[in-house]
């Protein structure tokens, strides 16, 4: 006689399969789909096939949207947007609300359509995706209501336009347009080519709830599509997708002056210390990387786990993962479905073959037939393997040791991404210090692939840049309040001085150096240029690579934390003053009063710029913490050269980074003058690095260099346009808060700030 355990162990599912019936006649009754523009469907251009991909059979056909189909959604969009946002934030409340009703009403049937166009199990669409398109409507429709209290001044963008991919296709389009509509803009929103259709089922939701015709706007296709929109009249582009994709959008948006947001790939860390809960541990892997197939942008793709414990944990895992059942989506007990199309299939299996070629064992991970993968892991797996450095987008993990917490974070951080990262530890101070060391905006605390409306998500580094959810992520959508314009006078461009010139001031002789780790340091070319009171050195790319790297050797500054670095502004602010005479003998009082204020200011802001724990999930503390950068490049105007140096450089160290600044080109000697004042003032080494010369060539060496992680420049159009291309190339966010007058108030506060961090959200779950 079995006992009761063995004849669980045996037993075998039986089908419970999701009726799909009221789906199928919809598709029946509406396809082929036209695209949704001004309030009405159009009717279909030329089209293409969407697939269920558990079966290959065609569910629907699309049209594919062409450029002109792009500018009529955007006209309409545009006609829209005012009357949108002229409503009250109560009235675009309510349209909201009413939006997350009805898709909580239509939850079903949104479920079922998603698994059958997607191929994710029902379990995960009807349990995740679709609450959490409701919640993100119902979190926005509150900001709607409360936008004019608690971000007062700011003013929506005007037309947005977004790009979602089909790893979760109404979740992705809710985190695009519930924000965007909230913001008062209106959108057109290009959904994947291989899942359309639960957009297109929002569309007919916004219908039904009387949403003003041309607030959102759905244009189907393929990449040209999203290409035609990324090019078309739209105040914003938000993507997510792939980051060679990513790149292409920031260089062409590049000098548009169009706000972008990148969500792109990742591969996240996964790491379990050895006194973790190896079993919670081992389900926390199932919800990282075997969720959704593995096709989560920050699935914990790379599990590093503790020497002592990972033979443990890898024979735990091997039983959690040979009990996941690979089967139809629609089956309410699958666990793992099919992946999203063939070519998708194709390629996780070409990098797992390039990966086992490079010497990784691969366990599990079977292709079958159709679109399925059975989940996976790659072991024995060195760091430059193949599998180890792409995004393989799958159910497939990667699985390597480590032997002390120092070369676990080491391992974490070996990536170009910085999306996620997920930490086990049941020591709360070990966890907490993984959390605080891994390069990632989102980092799961002895839990994974948490998500909710309330809390920002986004990456570092190649992961993109901006957030979604939450108040950073409603910022994302708005216009920042305007200042008074002032217009910058142009650059003259500087010709070297001959060799051996002196600089005369009918005083005293002056000849500058550039300012690098703390010591005063010749051009590496060795030439100077003339500029009012003597001669500044003529800095070149080999100057800026020596003051990144100086810059980036600067890590100790975010680590003493906001007090101690206030200290350092404060004492700036006290010597600059003592010698403010002499400072205002080489420029205007004005000038000189406004960067001592700089300095007190941000002072005061260094430890009050304060992150938010968010109300995102019950039982979980959220945290989200305002991180520094790290180096920041940072190009001054040619104009009030003091006062516009210290409003930009005073906030940015202030947050923790060190920064690379180019002084005001025509006039930089009152900038080098400050560099006694940071020797006299504790300023560590490195924290500020000031080169002089020809601003376009060395902010374009700085906006292209790896190691700089955002960049502000303030200047002319035209050389905006080629740093944001630079820039574009390693995808750092850059700003450029032009025009202003640098010695009025608002020069200084919040929003400098703000440019000078990313938000990092980290979760902990609690519970005894
Ligand atoms: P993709 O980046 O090409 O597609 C994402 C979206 O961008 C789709 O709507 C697509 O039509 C659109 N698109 C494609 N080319 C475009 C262009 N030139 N301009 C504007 N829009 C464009 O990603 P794809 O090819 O579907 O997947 C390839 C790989 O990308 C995946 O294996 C995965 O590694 C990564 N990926 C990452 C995602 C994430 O959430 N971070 C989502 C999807 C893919």
């Amino acid at each position: 006689m079995s006992r009761v355990s063995e004849i669980m162990e045996t037993m075998e599912y039986g089908p419970s399969v999701e009726d799909s019936s009221a789906v199928r006649e919809w598709l029946a009754k509406n396809g082929p789909f036209g695209h949704f523009i001004g309030g009405k469907f159009t009717e279909p251009g030329a089209t293409f096939a969407t697939r269920d991909p558990s079966t290959g059979e065609d569910l629907a056909q699309l049209s594919q949207g062409s450029a002109d189909d792009v500018a009529d959604a955007v006209k309409a969009a545009r006609k829209a947007q005012r009357g949108w946002a002229k409503l009250s934030g109560s009235e675009r409340a309510r349209y909201l609300y009413a939006i997350a009703r009805h898709v909580q009403k239509r939850e079903r049937f949104l479920s079922v359509l998603e698994t059958l166009d997607n191929g994710k199990p029902i379990r995960e669409s009807r349990d995740a995706d679709i609450p959490l398109v409701a919640r993100h409507f119902y979190h926005h429709a509150g900001w709607a209501e409360l936008l004019e209290t608690k971000l007062p001044g700011y003013t929506p963008l005007g037309v947005c336009g977004q790009i979602i991919p089909w790893n979760f296709p109404l979740l992705m389009l809710a985190w695009k347009i519930a924000p965007g509509l909230a913001a008062g803009n209106t959108v057109v929103l290009k959904p994947a080519e291989y899942t359309s259709l639960t957009a297109l089922a929002f569309a007919e939701i916004c219908q039904e709830v009387g949403l003003p015709a041309g607030v959102v706007n759905i244009v189907t296709g393929d990449g040209d599509t999203g290409a035609a929109l990324v090019s078309a009249d739209v105040d914003k582009i938000a993507f997510t997708g792939s980051t060679e994709v990513g790149r292409k959008i920031a260089e062409t948006l590049a000098g548009t002056g169009r706000k972008l947001t990148l969500e792109l790939g990742g591969k996240s860390p996964f790491i379990v210390m050895d006194d973790a809960d190896l079993d919670a541990a081992v389900d926390g892997v199932a919800d990282s990387i075997w969720f959704n197939q593995g096709q989560v942008c920050c699935a914990g793709s790379r599990i590093l786990v503790a020497e002592s414990v990972a033979d443990r944990f890898e024979r735990l895992l091997q039983t959690r993962m040979n009990r996941l059942r690979v089967g139809p989506p629609l089956d309410k007990s699958t666990d793992i479905g099919a992946i999203v199309d063939p070519v998708q299939k194709d390629r996780i299996m070409s990098i797992c073959r390039a990966a086992t070629d490079d010497g990784a064992e691969l366990i599990g991970g079977h292709p079958a037939s159709g679109c399925f993968i059975a989940p996976g892991y790659l072991r024995n797996i060195q760091p430059a393997n193949p599998g180890m450095q792409q995004e393989i987008f799958g159910p497939i993990a990667t699985l390597s040791t480590f032997r002390t917490a120092d070369e676990a974070i080491e391992l974490a951080n070996n990536t170009r991404y910085g999306l996620a990262g997920s930490v086990w530890s049941e020591s709360a101070t070990v966890a907490t210090d993984l959390a605080a060391r891994i390069k990632a905006g989102v980092i799961w605390i002895n839990s994974a692939n948490m998500f909710d409306a309330a809390a920002p998500f986004g990456g570092y580094r190649e992961s993109g840049f901006g957030r979604e959810g939450g108040r950073v992520g409603m910022l994302e959508y708005l216009a920042e309040p305007t200042v008074k314009a002032v217009k910058e006078p142009a650059v003259t461009k500087p010709a070297a001085a001959p060799d051996g010139e002196a600089a005369t001031t009918g005083v005293i002789d002056r000849t500058a150096k550039l300012y690098i780790g703390g010591a005063q340091k010749r051009p590496d070319g060795g030439a100077s240029y003339k500029v009012p009171g003597g001669l500044a050195p003529l800095g070149n790319r080999k100057d800026i690579r020596n003051a990144v790297e100086a810059a980036a050797k600067a890590t100790k500054w975010a680590a003493m934390g906001g007090h101690a670095r206030a200290q350092v502004l404060y004492f700036i602010a006290e010597n600059l003053s003592a010698r403010a005479t002499e400072f205002a003998t080489r420029t205007s009082k004005a000038e000189v009063e406004a960067a001592i204020a700089r300095a007190f200011h941000y002072a005061a802001w260094a430890d009050k710029f304060d992150g938010a724990n968010v109300q995102a999930k019950t039982g979980t503390l959220v945290n989200v913490i305002p991180e520094p950068y790290g180096v920041m490049g940072i190009a001054c105007p040619n104009t009030q050269p003091l006062a516009s140096f210290m409003s930009l450089v005073m906030p940015a160290i202030a947050m923790g980074n060190s920064v690379v600044a180019i002084a005001a080109q025509d006039d930089p000697l009152p900038v080098t003058d400050l560099y006694q004042v940071f020797d006299t003032s504790d300023l560590p080494g490195g924290v500020v690095n000031i080169i002089t010369g020809v601003k376009d060539e060395l902010a374009q060496t700085l906006a292209a260099h790896d190691e700089v992680a955002a960049m502000w420049y303030v200047g002319d159009q035209a050389d905006l346009t080629r740093v944001e291309q630079a820039a574009g190339g390693n995808l750092k966010p850059v700003w450029s808060p032009t025009n202003r007058d640098w010695t009025k108030s608002d020069a200084q506060g919040e929003i400098f700030l703000r440019h000078a961090m990313q938000a990092k959200t980290i979760w902990l779950p609690y519970g005894a």
